[in-house]
């Protein structure tokens, strides 16, 4: 899906994404991780400020994404750095569901 419309990209159905789920969607260049919980949708950078691991093959924890290699933990509603060995946050980007179109601003 490329689709662009006011900066929103389509990136997924989002009966695709079961809720509790997240998966990397690449939109141009960039690898953005997009995750389903409690029924919102939230796109962060997928990757870690650390050692710029893919937060997408880490952990989806509630509203935690857990980064694989060493474990640092990121609110995904905000992009905010819970815990662990980095003091950056990661940026997160608006999404929107359209007609079971997820959608994520660039
Ligand atoms: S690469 Fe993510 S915590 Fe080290």
């Amino acid at each position: 899906m490329t689709d662009t419309v006011d900066n929103f990209v389509a990136v997924a159905a989002a009966a695709d994404l079961p809720d509790g789920t997240m998966r990397c969607v690449p939109i141009e260049r960039e690898r953005v991780l997009l995750a389903h919980v409690a029924g919102r949708f939230y796109a962060l950078r997928d990757m870690c400020g650390h050692r710029n691991a893919p937060l997408s093959r880490g952990r989806l924890i509630g509203t935690i994404v857990e980064c694989p290699l060493h474990f640092a933990q990121f609110d995904v509603t905000t992009g905010r750095l819970v815990d662990g060995p980095i003091s950056a946050d990661v940026p997160s980007y608006e999404t929107k569901v359209e007609a079971g179109v997820v959608l994520v601003r660039r």
